[in-house]
């Protein structure tokens, strides 16, 4: 167990659904050490579940955890009520529906401890939403990770404005322990912070695919080699900053400015239409077809590893 996380030593981490994020989460927290339980009617969730956190873990070992058994660390329990009786945290991971989301909070609310920390990880729809049957409206946050949970840093926490201040810094300092990067939201918005940015730069992605003014594969390597690398070292702004010489994000916004403005009024407001639809996946197919997706997920969590690696290491100051 991890010191930052020793005050939830022996204590049972609930994950309320166990697809794609859920059996991710579960792999994470159980490479800390956690006891957890996985909830899911599913009635083959529990092979599902545990191919993929199999799968998981040479990824978490390569990022420094020690190897572990996943059986002894997580167990199943199909009773939503039942699996989150003695947990400290509930990390909800069910399906993207309001429905969904509002029945199943009113029901762990009344099942699990007075004191547990309740944390969806939808990447949509805001706790104001989903804690509409809940009686105290003071205990849902959202934990948005980005996928693959057990890799990305990024924690999304993003409170409703009725959420106590305490369970703000309650989930900041467990998702800080787990040693992901944990950043608050001020406002609730559509698609919070990461999926907007996203979806802004993907629909200019369809855009010049559309367009023909570049191909699936062309624009996968352009991003890969540009402006990925560029801002997983400095952020957008801080790239500005370092883009106008001596004269720093002042002298950039000034000197690029109306530049970027001219780009702003043409870039693409494409639909994903058919005819779209079928461009991208005729070219995506020739781009990357003849690999399955269990390969080409391995070697993108292997190069995501290398990377998370590299920009944890201390820098080395540079001296002129
Ligand atoms: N997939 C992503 O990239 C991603 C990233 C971040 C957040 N999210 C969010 O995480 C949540 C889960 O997404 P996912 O991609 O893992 O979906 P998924 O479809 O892979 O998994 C959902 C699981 O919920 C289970 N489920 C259905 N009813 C249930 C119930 N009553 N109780 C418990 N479990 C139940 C299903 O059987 C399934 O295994 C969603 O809210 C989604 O928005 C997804």
């Amino acid at each position: 167990m991890d010191s930052a996380l020793l005050e939830y030593t022996g204590k049972t981490a609930a994950v309320i659904g166990g697809g794609v994020v859920g059996a991710s989460w579960a792999a994470l927290f159980a490479a800390h050490g956690l006891q957890v339980v996985i909830s899911d009617p599913d009635p083959d969730i529990e092979r599902k579940a545990m191919a993929m956190i199999a799968a998981a873990i040479p990824s978490l070992v390569a990022l420094g955890h020690a190897p572990f058994d996943p059986a002894a660390r997580i167990r199943f329990e199909r009773d939503n009520g039942y699996a989150v009786a003695d947990a400290f945290i509930v990390q909800e991971c069910g399906p993207e529906r309001p429905g969904f989301k509002q029945a199943v909070w009113e029901l762990i609310e009344a099942s699990a401890p007075a004191d547990a920390l309740l944390c969806s990880s939808s990447s949509g729809l805001p706790a104001s939403l989903q804690q509409t049957e809940m009686h105290d409206q003071t205990r849902l946050i959202i934990a948005h990770p980005f996928n693959p949970v057990h890799l990305m840093p990024l924690v999304e926490l993003v409170p409703s404005p009725t959420t106590d201040p305490a369970v703000i810094a309650r989930a900041v300092a467990f998702y800080d322990a787990l040693g992901k990067v944990t950043r608050v939201i001020r406002k609730e918005i559509p698609g919070f912070v990461a999926n907007r940015l996203q979806a802004a730069i993907f629909r200019e992605c369809v855009s010049l695919v559309r367009n023909g003014v570049v191909t699936v594969e062309e624009l996968d390597d352009i991003v890969t080699t540009s402006v990925g690398v560029r801002w997983a070292t400095a952020g957008p702004f801080l790239s500005l900053h370092l883009g106008g010489d001596a004269g720093g994000l002042p002298e950039s916004v000034e000197r690029l400015g109306p530049l970027v403005e001219r780009l702003w009024a043409s870039l693409g407001t494409p639909r994903l239409d058919e005819q779209t639809k079928a461009l991208i996946l005729l070219q995506a197919d020739d781009s990357y077809g003849a690999w399955s997706i269990a390969d080409l997920t391995a070697t993108r969590d292997a190069k995501e590893v290398a990377v998370i690696n590299a920009l944890a290491e201390p820098l080395v100051p540079v001296v002129r």
